[in-house]
């Protein structure tokens, strides 16, 4: 198994996915937070590469589904849309609020990311954060289909967090026989290991991190460093992120 890893979603973009497993990686917080809603209960998520698209899609669920049954969720620039019902804060994604519903989501990087790689034949979309990496890397481990991790970052650059998470799958699975790892997969593993007794002093000193702390977002570093909370693994399969329910 070859695993590559991309920094950036236009990265991505350039790559050829067909027949690859992609493991989408957004620390902060937009993998953490979907993941979040749907351990939450939340029924299936809709990302949306703008808000213009996010705002099209609702009022379309809305006529295919009920008033009640849809939320609209996301940030730019990491507050809360105007409009939206909900922002991009795991912890704003409980029971009570989402259990059940359809969300709508755009955020500014992952969901770009996921639009990116949309109808690019990969043979699975998994969606990945630290919350639930041991889960997803179990997963992996039981194939041997190429692979990308594919980055979201922050502003279409690399971002810190999102490399340590990628190079925490990468420690994962290096040591299986027949692995073969990319410069980037080999580079995002160095910074892992740089970072592995301390994974929250990753994200606080990460750009973005640094700018979450500084719009009041400290709850969010918390609840995005948790390794291994969730044991839940979302797949993106015709736009739409949902997971199989036994
Ligand atoms: C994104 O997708 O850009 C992020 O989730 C940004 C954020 O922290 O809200």
């Amino acid at each position: 198994m070859k695993i590559d890893l991309s920094f950036t979603p236009s990265e991505s973009g350039l790559m050829k996915l067909t027949g690859k497993r992609v493991v989408v990686i957004d620390v902060l917080r937009a993998c953490s937070t979907m993941i979040h809603a749907l351990a939450r209960g939340c029924k299936d998520i809709y990302p949306c590469a703008t808000v213009g698209d996010a705002r099209r899609l609702f009022r379309q669920k809305v006529n295919e589904l009920s008033r009640d049954a849809v939320l609209l969720g996301g940030e730019r620039g990491g507050t809360k849309v105007k409009g939206f019902h909900l922002g991009n804060s795991p912890g704003e994604y409980s029971t009570g609020v989402v259990g059940g519903k359809t969300i709508v989501f755009t955020t500014s990087n992952c969901t770009r990311n996921l639009a990116f790689i949309k109808g690019k034949g990969a043979k699975e979309v998994l969606i990945c954060s630290f919350t639930n990496l041991p889960a997803v890397a179990e997963r992996l481990a039981g194939d041997d289909t190429d692979l990308l991790l594919s980055l979201s970052g922050t502003d279409g650059q690399m971002s810190l967090e999102d490399a340590v998470c990628g190079g925490m799958l990468v420690d994962a699975l290096r040591k299986r026989p027949g692995i073969v790892l990319s410069d980037s997969a080999r580079t995002a593993y160095i910074l892992y290991a740089n970072y592995r007794r301390n994974i929250r002093r990753a994200l606080l000193d990460s750009t973005h991190g640094k700018r979450l702390l500084e719009l009041g977002f400290r709850d969010d570093i918390s609840s995005c460093s948790r390794v291994g909370r969730y044991r839940l693994i979302p797949t993106y399969v015709r736009g739409r992120v949902a997971v199989a329910r036994a």
